[in-house]
């Protein structure tokens, strides 16, 4: 196996030689302890099998949801393309940093993320390091960041940028994944990593309405601490090949989709890993009360991140 470190990033390895296929013990040990140390690895020209991902994301842990498509290839094999398109909708509001799931009543451990199709040009992934991000805030700023928490909605970021899908049920839900009638959840702008012990900073788009802070300070506040975090050295771009695949560690760093043209067809597959209960779990759920119905297929064939 061999590891190379992203450059001039504060997070993230690239790993060649390897077959995360059929991964030896030490391998494994390996590969886990980077992820945890580094957050983000990229493997060039992995052509991982449907089976294989799922098998690979398992080792990390349950799965919130088993590999599925983000693509703009619909259900009825056509290319979506149009702005007020559902399926385009859910993609380009996956261009706002973000970490998987925050809007649920478990935030996701992580993902793993691979390319089958991809356009000539645009499309790259993004992430940045939210631990990095909160190390270097200054001694005050971080004082202050650690008393404050935050709601976290799918409807209020797909909303915030024009992105809700168009159809309701009759009770006013939309059935989809992520757009839960539950209690919105409230989560500290500070999170510990259950495994390293470390705090990092936990925000982005779905984040907001801080608790005791005026609406409009909060989104300022919001934006600009999230503006400020997501900037190099804590951020790294990944321009796909197919057959890549990664993994990262979504309690520490966010990530973004970027545009490409969407009238050429891409399809990613993603395969996601549940958060711990004793750690990615919402101030204001508790895990028995999550209803085991609320993993929904997004009917427009892609999904909400
Ligand atoms: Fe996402």
């Amino acid at each position: 196996m061999k590891v190379d470190q992203l450059e001039g990033v504060t997070f993230g390895s690239v790993v060649t030689d390897v077959s995360l296929e059929s991964l030896s013990a030490s391998e494994w040990n390996e590969l886990y302890e980077l992820w945890i140390d580094r957050a983000l690895l990229i493997f060039p020209q992995a052509h991982l099998t449907a089976e294989g991902q799922d098998d690979f994301a398992q080792r990390f842990g349950t799965l919130e949801f088993s590999r599925a498509p983000i693509s703009n290839i619909g259900k009825d094999g056509k290319v979506h393309y149009e702005n007020s398109d559902e399926v385009v909708k859910s993609l380009r509001g996956n261009e706002g940093w973000h970490h998987d799931s925050t809007y649920m009543p478990l935030q996701a451990k992580g993902a793993v993320f691979s390319a089958e199709i991809i356009p000539s040009s645009g499309a790259a992934t993004g992430w940045a390091d939210m631990r990095a991000a909160y190390e270097d805030l200054d001694d005050e700023a971080r004082a202050h960041v650690s008393t404050l928490r935050a709601y976290h909605s799918l409807y209020y970021s797909q909303g915030r940028s024009g992105y809700l899908p168009d159809k309701k049920n009759d009770d006013g839900t939309y059935g989809l994944y992520g757009y839960h009638n539950m209690e919105v959840s409230l989560r500290p702008l500070v999170k510990v990593h259950p495994v390293t012990g470390k705090p990092n900073l936990i925000i982005g788009r779905h984040a907001h309405d801080i608790v005791g802070m005026e609406k409009d300070h909060s989104q300022k506040f919001l934006d600009e601490l999230n503006d400020w975090a997501c900037q190099p050295p804590r951020t790294y771009h990944h321009d796909w090949e197919v057959g890549d695949a990664v993994v990262w560690d979504n309690r520490r760093l966010q990530h973004r989709g970027t545009p490409f043209d969407m009238t050429e067809p891409r399809r990613m597959w993603h395969t996601r890993i549940a958060g711990d209960p004793s750690s990615e779990l919402a101030i204001n759920h508790q895990i028995d009360a999550i209803p085991s119905d609320n993993v929904e297929r997004h009917p427009t064939g892609t999904w909400a991140c």
